[in-house]
């Protein structure tokens, strides 16, 4: 079955958003593996970034994303990698439709409120980031 990484970033958890945003998943059929809340460490952080680095949004990117806990999670399911980015909706604040996360709750591109894997391969490299316990 595929898992995938969904992670409710500083300014989600901050809002109180865990529940409405595990609920939006749980609705879809997604099943949660395992969750836990954390305030992600610069290291992990420029890890779970490296695609972005030298971009000109990486550094603001890092200094968000460790201001504070974020609620990361492992969600299983069929497409569940494609399921979490539609439920997610699109990076772009002026491109995230109603109805998906980021439609109704995001205000901004840099504080967008969720996380998800963009891939299989980044999923798995994901979780073994987020979460080196899990044997799944
Ligand atoms: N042009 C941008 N300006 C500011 N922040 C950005 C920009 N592009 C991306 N970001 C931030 O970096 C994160 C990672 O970017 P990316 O991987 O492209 O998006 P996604 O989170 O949708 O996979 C985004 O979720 C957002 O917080
Ligand atoms: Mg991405």
């Amino acid at each position: 079955m595929e898992v995938t990484l969904a992670i409710v970033k500083p300014d989600g958890v901050k809002r109180g958003l865990i529940g409405e945003i595990l609920k939006r998943y749980e609705n879809k059929g997604l099943r949660l593996k395992a969750a836990k809340v954390v305030t992600p460490s610069i290291e992990l952080l420029e890890k779970h970034y490296e695609e972005h680095k030298g971009k000109p949004f990486f550094k603001p990117l890092i200094e968000y994303m460790s201001s504070g806990p974020v609620f990361a999670m492992v969600l299983e399911g069929e497409n569940a990698v494609k399921l979490v980015r539609m439920i997610n909706g699109a990076t772009k604040v002026e491109d995230a439709l109603p109805g998906t996360i980021r439609g109704d709750f995001a205000s901004s591109t840099t504080y967008n409120v969720v996380h998800g894997s963009d891939s299989v391969e980044s999923a798995k490299r994901e979780i073994a980031l987020w979460f080196p316990e899990l044997i799944l």
